[in-house]
């Protein structure tokens, strides 16, 4: 079962104009928000970041929050999993002929709900591999585009090298992975690129900084180089898919000698507590 414009209908009886703009020019803006045991996470977090997306992009935003709420309880609740991934997207909605200018249209609302297959800490702790590129992206990388070029690029290349990110960076500071956030661990203090134009500003990163704090580390949102990377004591992602993942093998190099600090398993663990209550 997925949403499309008010129904909920069977995927393969979805179907969308060609003239929709969300396929013409991927003019549009995207959620993904986790269901922990049956229950909507951190769903004001989301909503407000897809306000501020669609803010950007000039579409007036369809539902309230009771509405999307309503939506969203009633399409997870045709799911047997309890926990699942909400992925909801809006385009500008369907034109009349293809330019690149607009007209205010009604925006064409798809949500579809997937397992969510959380990895167990004993599988996190074996620890996984990045490489790092330069990082392409345009300059408004906070607004939550469907518009993902250079991201699948990236994704692709992760699969062909058989690597779980790609680790970004501009004029030799580290800004994001190619779908997560990035951290260092370096003695008490975790470092993440600042919110911005040049990061999507992750619910995931709020929430690890808030874990990361109640284990006494010292929150330092300032950028830090591919150097630094290479002298922490440990180098983490997130994302609200991957939770917070060690990596542990950067462009084939070890970060702190292949192990996993104990700091990660402290935030780790209050993470879990954050997803319980
Ligand atoms: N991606 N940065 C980028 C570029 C991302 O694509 C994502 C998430 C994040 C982390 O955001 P959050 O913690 O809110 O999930 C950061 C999602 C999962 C996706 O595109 O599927």
């Amino acid at each position: 079962m997925v949403y499309l414009n008010g129904d909920f209908i069977a995927k393969n009886k979805a179907s969308i104009s060609v003239m929709d703009r969300g396929f013409l020019f991927g003019d549009g803006v995207y959620e993904v928000i986790p269901v922990y045991n049956g229950k909507i996470f951190r769903l004001t977090e989301h909503l407000d970041r897809l306000q501020n997306s669609l803010d950007s992009i000039q579409i007036t935003n369809p539902y309230s929050h009771d509405e999307w709420h309503n939506i969203l309880t009633k399409l997870s609740g045709f799911s047997s999993e309890s926990d699942q991934s909400l992925y909801l997207q809006i385009t500008r909605g369907v034109d009349s002929q293809r330019k690149h200018n607009f007209d205010t249209l009604t925006p064409t609302v798809y949500i579809e709900s997937n397992p969510l297959i959380a990895k167990t800490k004993s599988q996190l702790e074996a620890g996984f591999s990045a490489l790092t590129r330069e990082d392409i992206r345009w300059h408004r990388c906070d607004i939550k585009s469907t518009s993902l070029l250079a991201n699948i690029l990236y994704a692709q290349e992760a699969k062909q090298h058989q690597v779980e990110e790609m680790i970004l960076s501009r004029n030799n500071k580290i800004t994001e992975g190619a779908t997560s956030n990035v951290f260092i661990l370096k003695g008490n203090a975790l470092f993440t690129h600042p919110t911005g134009p040049n990061i999507l500003s992750g619910i995931t990163r709020d929430l690890v900084i808030s874990s990361a704090k109640a284990c006494n580390l010292d929150i330092q949102e300032i950028p830090f180089s591919l150097n630094d990377i290479h002298q922490a004591d440990g180098l983490w992602i997130s994302s609200s898919t991957r939770e917070i993942m060690p990596i542990t093998l950067l462009d084939d190099q070890p970060i702190n000698q292949g192990s996993i600090h104990p700091a990660w398993s402290c935030v780790y663990e209050q993470y879990q507590l954050l997803k319980n209550d």
